[in-house]
């Protein structure tokens, strides 16, 4: 069975909420009859209620960018799970790039907000994915393999049924330059092995592998024709909504 397509927006820290509904005012109408993917839009927290407000009726998911593995404590500037979903979120980003590079995330980090937000429910979309000196070095798929590995340790295939994971080669993150189809492909599945061996089989056929990284609507089209792709993760691009509604009818 073909997997269903994800395509989801990572706003990172744009937007206010006033600027969040007036996104939705515009790109609801313009994608109000597709049903052929999922779509999701991750805006900062600040942004959740009235995101969640407005998408309400349609088919489009909020998500969190980011979430703690606690429940609740003295963490300050933290969330946890439990309050992205009592928002009203439905999926979280884990581990991205900027995360990893700014904010000191790890892969253990990674593995346990993905034990978790799989617990409470949610969908998580882990990222992954090599800076340009690994690509340039040959380190690849060795980076993935270490990547997928920490965040899938000791994650029982059952549970991961939600698990979502991105492929985002950091040197294609808002830059302008795109990983070829090819490319995001041949990297898809080294993390799709990956997830065989830690998931099983069946949990990896099942997988759905976003690709991530200067995704715009004159290259959507090129990149989710590829069997392997199975969505995208889309940060600049998303914050206009002509331009992601674009990349949604790819
Ligand atoms: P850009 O689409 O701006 O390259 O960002 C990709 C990304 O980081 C999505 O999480």
């Amino acid at each position: 069975m073909p997997r269903k397509k994800l395509i989801a927006a990572n706003w990172k820290m744009y937007k206010t909420p006033d600027q969040a509904r007036e996104f939705f005012r515009a790109f609801l109408p313009l994608v109000a009859s597709h049903t052929r993917d999922e779509i999701a839009v991750c805006p900062p927290y600040v942004c959740l209620p009235a995101a969640v407000e407005a998408a309400k009726g349609s088919k489009v998911a909020i998500g969190g960018q980011n979430m703690y593995w606690e429940q609740e404590g003295a963490f300050t500037g933290e969330i946890s799970a439990p309050m992205l979903l009592a928002c009203g979120c439905t999926h979280v980003i884990i581990g991205h790039s900027e995360r990893r590079q700014y904010f000191g995330e790890t892969d253990d980090t990674v593995n346990k907000k993905l034990e978790r937000a799989l617990e409470a429910g949610l969908t998580p979309i882990v990222c992954v994915g090599e800076v340009i000196q690994e690509r340039e070095a040959g380190l690849t798929e060795e980076v993935l393999r270490r990547q997928c590995n920490g965040a899938f340790r000791g994650i029982s295939g059952e549970k991961a049924a939600r698990l979502t994971v991105a492929y985002e080669p950091v040197w294609a993150i808002g830059t302008g330059r795109t990983a070829t189809p090819e490319l995001a492909a041949e990297a898809h599945q080294v993390i799709r092995h990956q997830a065989a061996k830690a998931l099983g089989d069946e949990l990896a056929s099942k997988l759905r592998i976003l690709y991530g990284g200067s995704v715009k609507p004159d290259n959507a089209k090129a990149l989710m024709s590829q069997e392997e792709i199975d969505g995208a993760l889309v940060g600049g691009a998303s914050l206009d909504a002509k331009s992601f509604a674009g990349i949604v009818k790819y």
